[in-house]
């Protein structure tokens, strides 16, 4: 497009006072926008810090119930569930324990705070099974796809009787999404919605992620089931499939490397996009922030805003709490 007229280019006219800038942006940025992931591990007495996760931390239960307080005075009212249990088995039965993480939280979280904060779990097997994998194995090492998929419709159900709002299968595997809508109406759960992790690519920036939950794989790794970062093509038919089988919203995952994967989502599927700022993405910021070489505040906010840019309706991040400060 042409600028018409002589004097500056007509963006710069538009960026000359902090008024005007907000007058014409594209994209705010608001608490409300932001889910916060929580780490709840059994038998914790004290909160401890991820190494590779500065300012985040595995909570005990009751720690756990103060952060979703402190969150919720900021203006951050959804959350992510993540547990970390006592025992593991070759299965990854603790999952689905009503006295395991995720549903002692959430029904501690309901007693304090009522039905104020949304909280969705992840549902997965691999902070359960003791071989870190996202299922049960078969005779070939390899995941069970349907035995999976059993295991997280008994977790959905068990989290649903919990308290919990939104379950989010973070397997990536065929047919999960369908068999978790089908376990949760079977259970008179019908008004509960499924996220799914509809776009998940296999990514090296989970890595801190897998200290936090404790989910390390003791052999292989997850380049079947998981998306091939070379290859965006596969995000439309995964996002598709997903929708079709009863999603309700779906995450890309990561966000800032796949700005271009969040905004095929937002032009493919007609449900809420959300973009999932993981673990590696928040690590580079908060260590470039502590050797000063960036200023971490502002470059999270960025990133935050590019990731909404891109089409992306709400973010995961760990950064949610701080960000929503710095907003107010
Ligand atoms: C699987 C799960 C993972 C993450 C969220 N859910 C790890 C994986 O797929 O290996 C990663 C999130 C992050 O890196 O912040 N339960």
């Amino acid at each position: 497009m042409s600028d018409a007229g002589s004097g500056p280019f007509r963006g710069r006219r538009l960026r000359r006072t902090p008024a005007l800038r907000r007058l014409v942006t594209e994209v705010r940025l608001h608490p409300a926008d932001f889910v916060l992931p929580l780490f709840v591990k059994d038998d914790l007495a004290e909160p401890a810090e991820i190494a590779s996760m500065p300012g985040v931390f595995q909570h005990p239960v009751d720690s756990a119930v103060r952060l979703v307080g402190e969150a919720l005075e900021a203006g951050v009212s959804a959350f992510l569930l993540f547990g970390i249990p006592a025992d593991k088995d070759e299965v990854g039965s603790s999952g689905w324990d009503p006295d395991g993480p995720v549903p002692r939280l959430s029904r501690a979280v309901r007693t304090a705070h009522g039905g104020e904060p949304l909280l969705l779990a992840d549902v997965c097997s691999c902070e359960y099974t003791s071989h870190g994998h996202c299922g049960p194995l078969d005779d070939h090492g390899v995941v069970d796809n349907d035995a999976a998929v059993a295991g997280y419709v008994r977790e959905s159900v068990v989290y649903a009787e919990a308290g919990v709002d939104l379950l989010a299968p973070s397997g990536m595997m065929d047919g999960q999404v369908a068999g978790i809508r089908a376990g949760l109406d079977a259970a008179g759960h019908r008004d509960l919605g499924v996220v799914g992790y509809a776009a998940k690519y296999h990514s090296s920036f989970y890595g801190p992620f897998r200290d936090a939950a404790e989910s390390g794989m003791a052999f292989g790794d997850r380049r079947t089931h998981q998306m091939d970062p070379a290859v965006a093509r596969d995000a439309r038919p995964e996002l598709l499939a997903d929708v079709d089988e009863g999603a309700d919203a779906v995450i890309v995952k990561p966000a800032l490397p796949y700005l271009d994967v969040v905004a095929r989502a937002r032009a493919t599927v007609d449900v809420p996009v959300i973009g999932y700022q993981v673990s590696g993405e928040y690590a580079m910021v908060a260590a470039a922030d502590r050797a000063g070489w960036v200023d971490g505040p502002a470059a999270m906010e960025e990133s935050l805003v590019a990731i909404r840019r891109a089409g992306a309706d709400a973010v995961i991040t760990y950064a949610a709490v701080d960000v929503a400060r710095r907003l107010a």
